[in-house]
């Protein structure tokens, strides 16, 4: 037995970065209160210098219907686990992409959330069926999967797994239109759902070519922008969503690691976050297709 999407009013998202400050400030700015936790001070104050970035943006643009400090007024942040979610009615998580780490998270949530609560976990590609397993109630654990950048991506994957009930999927998709996104179900939990399922070979293909120095770097993103039409090309998109989330994202999944990949994460090169990646953000290169 789950909330009703109608009675949810305090959300809980686990992780602070890219994805989880993106999902904190989409969740607060529709209205509801939020607590954004994560294991450091300093992971928080990252990702909260990061809303207050993109507020910031988003009112220059006039695309705010209140000031950024109404909406910051409804976010707190904490380190603390159970601080964060014990009177939450809906829980998102978004730490790292090992299921090892989110089964333990999903665990203690277990121990610490209301009864009553929607376990929800933001992964790109791990199994909902898996992370559930690590609770007592995975009629409760959904997937709920946000794109990056959250404040401009519309869509929400809403994924099933195999003990997920249909009052929990329900409500979440009702949850996700109140925050004024476009929902999607995902009825079979396969690797990497539907749209990383479709954006594995893009992904991946060009990766490959690098490797093997059939292409460069800006031949192929500017093959997809300028040919395709794409509003990024692979490795501009994989500089933005991380390339450590690609990659663990593959060596989960036991598939082998383009090599220029490995080399990037080896280097903790890992993209925008880190100020350089395939392109050089430090330097204000970025990502100029020739
Ligand atoms: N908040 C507020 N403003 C933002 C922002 C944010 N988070 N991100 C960018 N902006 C601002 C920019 O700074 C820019 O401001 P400026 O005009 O003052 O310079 C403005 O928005 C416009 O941005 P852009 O000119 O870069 O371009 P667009 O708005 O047209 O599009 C985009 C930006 C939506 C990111 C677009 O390039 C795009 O769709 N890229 C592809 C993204 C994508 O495919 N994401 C999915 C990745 S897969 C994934 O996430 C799965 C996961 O499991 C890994």
């Amino acid at each position: 037995m789950v909330v009703d999407a109608a009675d949810i009013q305090r959300v809980a998202v686990l992780g602070a970065g890219n994805m989880g400050h993106g999902i904190t400030e989409v969740v607060a700015l529709a209205g509801y209160d939020v607590t954004m936790r994560d294991i450091e001070q300093d992971f928080i104050e990252d990702g909260y210098e990061s809303i207050e970035w993109s507020l910031q943006k988003l009112d220059e643009k006039g695309r705010l219907d209140e000031s950024p400090e109404d909406v910051l007024d409804r976010i707190d942040i904490t380190t603390d686990l159970e601080e964060a979610v014990s009177d939450v009615d809906l829980v998102i998580e978004a730490a790292p992409e090992q299921l090892d780490l989110k089964r333990d998270i999903f665990s203690d949530l277990d121990d610490y959330t209301p009864a009553d609560a929607i376990l929800a976990s933001n992964t790109s590609s791990l199994s909902i069926t898996k992370i559930a397993e690590a609770t007592e109630r995975p009629e409760s654990v959904v997937g709920m999967h946000f794109f990056n950048p959250p404040v401009k991506m519309d869509l929400v994957e809403v994924i099933y797994g195999e003990e997920t009930s249909d009052e929990t999927a329900e409500a979440t998709y009702e949850f996700v239109e109140s925050i004024d996104k476009t929902p999607i179900y995902v009825r079979k939990d396969v690797n990497g759902f539907v749209v990383n399922s479709v954006l594995g070979p893009f992904m991946d293909e060009p990766a490959w070519m690098v490797s093997n120095n059939e292409s460069t770097i800006r031949q192929a993103d500017a093959a997809m922008v300028h040919e395709r039409g794409y509003p990024m090309g692979p490795f501009e998109l994989a500089d933005l969503t991380g390339i450590d989330v690609g990659y663990h994202v593959r060596k989960e999944a036991g598939k082998p690691v383009p090599p220029i990949m490995e080399e990037k994460v080896e280097k903790e090169e890992l993209g925008q976050k880190t100020g350089k990646g395939y392109y050089d953000y430090e330097e204000g290169e970025g990502a100029d297709y020739e």
